[in-house]
């Protein structure tokens, strides 16, 4: 048995120049948890191009969802951000990643920090009820360079309260904070700095970052990890891990090519 499947594209949105998502068909054999990532790609001459992504889509959908950058020259995304309704992409059977929620232990808040696609793996996490079982207030924070940039702001604030199945958790226990850096908006700045220095908190009412209560996923460029690993290894975080849940959990965001 093939490690891949097949997957028709179902639809295309380009958000920008350089950010697009897109849908297909969902093998009813793929299984995943929220948050994880997969290996997707394009079969060019007679082998399969590969890059890992995170499934943006919630796991009890019956289509897969992905976010991507757009990169003129890089070997996939070059080539994807031309996906049309119809073609075929390869999507592999497998899913793993370190964004779940059961890598972190019990706690009060639970903090999604995601920059660029690095939102996607949230869009996953934020869908999942059991996310709202396990944690009161569920803070998304996104970050990007400029407002247009801030994809799926319409479906996180619009569509999703008015879902039949998380809409009540949504209305009641999620907190969507966008913020950007390079063009004015209600909200600005980079995430590590409102976090340090309190705006954040005082913006959504709620106390500072505690080791104690709070639990957090990063997701985003290699800087933006390092970075926030620092800030929350210095307020007392531990890390967690695969068979060992702990107070943060990190992943690089994918497809930077
Ligand atoms: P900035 O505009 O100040 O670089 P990128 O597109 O480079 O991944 O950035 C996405 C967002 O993440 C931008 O708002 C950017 O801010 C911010 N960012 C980039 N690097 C870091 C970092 N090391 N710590 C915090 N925020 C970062």
């Amino acid at each position: 048995m093939s490690n891949f499947n097949q997957e028709s594209v179902l639809s295309v949105h380009h958000w920008t120049d350089t950010l697009f998502s897109f849908t297909t068909t969902r093998d009813p054999s793929f299984r995943f948890r929220n948050g994880e990532f997969t290996m997707i790609g394009l079969k060019v001459g007679e082998k399969p191009l590969l890059r890992a992504y995170s499934v943006a889509s919630a796991n009890y959908e019956d289509r897969l969802e992905f976010f991507s950058i757009k990169v003129p020259d890089g070997p996939l995304t070059s080539r994807l951000q031309h996906l049309k309704q119809g073609d075929e992409i390869i999507v592999s059977r497998k899913a793993t990643g370190t964004l779940v929620i059961d890598n972190l232990e019990d706690g009060r808040n639970l903090y999604l920090i995601g920059t660029g696609t690095g939102l996607a793996p949230f869009l996953s996490v934020i869908k999942d009820p059991e996310t709202y079982e396990r944690f009161e207030k569920v803070v998304l924070l996104h970050g990007c360079r400029r407002v247009a940039e801030l994809a799926y702001g319409e479906m996180i604030t619009e569509k999703l309260p008015n879902d039949e199945l998380i809409g009540e958790y949504i209305r009641n226990q999620l907190i969507y904070y966008p913020t950007v850096t390079r063009d004015p908006f209600r909200n600005r700045g980079r995430i590590t700095d409102l976090i340090t220095s309190g705006k954040l908190f005082g913006d959504i009412g709620l106390a500072s970052l505690d080791p104690a209560h709070d639990r957090v996923m990063i997701c985003g460029s290699p800087a933006l990890v390092a970075d926030t690993r620092t800030l929350l290894n210095g307020k007392g975080f531990v890390e967690g891990n695969h068979g060992e849940p702990a107070q943060f959990v990190v992943e690089k965001a994918f497809a930077e090519r």
